[in-house]
């Protein structure tokens, strides 16, 4: 070993022990006649402490070493005489005998502190040394520690971790697939699994009766800062299980998680069906951390002669807590976003019940004080409240309000990251028309069961058949789907036409899960969590790019290895491809 300890372990405890360290310099202090170290690596910062008058030599050679030197030090451990009590070792030196320089490091491209100058490009192209920075190396602590926590979790409970294949067929979640092309099969291409859904449900058929999988999944759809085009899933199934199974289990990991990690204790998960997050909240991930929600002003606004509102087919309005305050440039800023192009509201009518008990409306001139009163008290406005109105199409106005409700929440430091509200939301349509296409969508995928009750209705009117499909919300994060599947050929067959499949497609796509279920597939359902978002989450954020090792950027790109990249003329040739100019 090049070191007898870590720089993160040594104590007063320690002191008089000769020791060994090895590391990184993270400062270097000439103070004329001492010159100061901070050693740095995985485990802390220890201070090395090099004296003029006990060995000249020495401590010239030490003064020349730059930022980021890789060296190793032999030493005595000492009291120090000024303390630092923020760190671990801040209460002992190593005074060095020796010094070894095990490599040279050229100045890095940015600061190696937690607060760095580096952005965000500059960080990913030299990501092994962003990885240096304490507050990622947490990061990936956590993603450890997690990982750990939930195979122990899922192993009690009977889980078997199965790997599935990664050159696959293109499995149906919704984005596009990335394609690998076979050069033993000219012409044919497999594709990188989007989730390993068809796979651990012939498991189920397998007879594995419980399976999980920590697995990479791909999929290639618009970045955002919730998505990475390769991210990891905790995927499980489960058989002879019904939806209440299922959430009771994954309830038990979410809780053992935030125990295990954040040492927070959870009550039971509420549950929402579709319906109530999409009219409370207008999303179906809703952030409960805080109130705001959304009520229906549609009877008390309309036959006032206010067009906009007569014409509209809803109105909902949301109580700003204490926004009686805001400005006109707030307020009008708050209209400027909902009218953008990411929103699409028409526009924003504002109520203000000021501390004095009058109020003021941007509407005031169709509006009396009483219907103002009456609007005040479906929507429990108080003194000092502010009541933001937003009227239009039904769905996409109650959408808007919940992405206003977020906006505002953000800037009134409503959504603490260190409350945790987790929640189910569950009965989730089975199928979305798609008005582009003008056909239906899997909501979930084709694989989920319709509702029992709601079965008959699957022929006549499909759009209202509910599904056995849940969510699993955290501060507003979706972290986890999934659902009860169909493990009747039949009733798979009428989804697969449902949505839009003809007999010779499914049997193309699908045939091998088709055939697989005439031989006796047993009742399953399964889950599968986002585990960059989930550790994201738990780390007190929402972006998951600082909780994945290598990320890549918004355009897909990794730009430490600059990938994707073209091939040479032969590789094309081996691979049958030829490209346009
Ligand atoms: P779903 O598509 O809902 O379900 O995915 C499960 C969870 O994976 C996370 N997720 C992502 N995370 C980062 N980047 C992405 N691009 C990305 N896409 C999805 C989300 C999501 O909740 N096979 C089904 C599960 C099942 O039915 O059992 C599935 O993949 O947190």
């Amino acid at each position: 070993m090049l070191r007898t300890h870590t720089c993160g372990e040594l104590n007063s405890l320690n002191i008089g022990e000769t020791v060994t360290l090895s590391g990184w310099i993270h400062r270097n202090r000439d103070l004329g006649g001492m010159t100061f170290i901070d050693l740095r690596d995985r485990y802390g910062i220890t201070q090395i402490a090099f004296n003029m008058d006990v060995d000249e030599v020495l401590c010239a050679s030490a003064r020349k070493l730059g930022r980021e030197f890789v060296i190793q030090i032999v030493g005595n451990v000492v009291e120090r005489s000024s303390k630092n009590n923020k760190i671990p070792t801040g209460e002992i030196e190593i005074k060095a005998d020796k010094l070894n320089i095990l490599n040279e490091a050229k100045t890095p491209p940015f600061t190696i502190e937690e607060k760095t100058d580096g952005g965000d490009e500059l960080r990913m192209k030299y990501r092994y040394l962003d990885i240096r920075r304490q507050n990622i190396l947490d990061n990936l602590l956590l993603r450890h520690q997690a990982s750990k926590e939930t195979r122990k979790y899922l192993d009690s409970k009977g889980f078997l971790e199965v790997e599935t294949p990664c050159l696959i067929k293109s499995t149906p979640e919704g984005a596009r697939d990335f394609m690998v092309p076979s050069r033993l099969n000219k012409h044919q291409f497999y594709a990188l699994p989007q989730s390993p859904q068809t796979f651990k449900q012939l498991l189920m058929v397998g007879g594995v009766d419980k399976y999980y999988q920590i697995v990479k999944c791909f999929r290639d759809e618009d970045l955002r800062s919730d998505r990475q085009p390769e991210f990891t899933q905790i995927d499980c199934e489960m058989s002879f299980v019904d939806q209440e199974d299922i959430l009771n289990t994954f309830e038990g990991l979410t809780r053992h998680l935030l125990k295990k990690i954040k040492n927070v204790d959870l009550k039971e998960f509420p549950r929402l069906t579709f319906d109530e997050a999409m009219k409370y909240y207008g999303s179906d991930k809703p952030d409960i951390r805080f109130g705001m929600e959304l009520v229906d002003l549609t009877k008390l606004c309309q036959g006032n002669n206010f067009k906009v509102f007569d014409d509209s087919e809803f109105i909902v309005g949301i109580r700003v807590p204490d926004g009686a305050a805001f400005s006109r440039k707030k307020l009008d800023k708050l209209t400027d976003f909902v009218k953008s192009p990411q929103i699409g509201a028409k526009g924003l009518v504002y109520c203000k019940y000021n501390e004095d008990g009058s109020s003021k409306s941007n509407i005031d001139k169709f509006y009396d004080e009483s219907f103002k009163k009456g609007w005040a008290k479906e929507a429990n406005c108080n003194k000092g409240d502010l009541l933001l109105i937003m009227s239009g199409e039904k769905e996409s106005t109650r959408k808007a309000m919940g992405t206003l409700r977020i906006h505002i929440a953000d800037e009134l430091g409503l959504r603490d990251p260190k409350v945790f509200a987790p929640l189910w939301v569950i009965d989730f349509p089975l199928l979305e028309w798609d008005s582009e296409t003008k056909r239906f969508h899997a909501m979930h995928h084709p694989f989920t069961s319709p509702k029992k009750e709601d079965m008959k209705n699957l022929d006549s009117d499909p759009a209202s058949v509910r599904a056995n499909a849940y969510d699993l919300v955290l501060n507003g994060n979706e972290i986890g789907g999934g659902s009860i599947r169909i493990h009747d050929k039949k009733i798979q067959e009428v989804m697969f036409k449902h949505l839009g499949f003809t007999e010779n497609e499914a049997k193309e796509q699908f045939g091998f899960l088709m055939e697989a279920f005439e031989y006796g597939a047993p009742p399953h359902g399964g889950v599968a969590f986002g585990f960059d978002r989930l550790c994201a989450i738990l780390g007190g954020e929402e972006s998951i790019r600082d909780f994945i090792a290598f990320p890549k950027n918004n355009s897909g790109r990794d730009v430490m290895i600059d990938s994707p990249s073209k091939i040479d003329a032969q590789q094309l040739q081996e691979l049958n491809i030829i490209l346009n100019k």
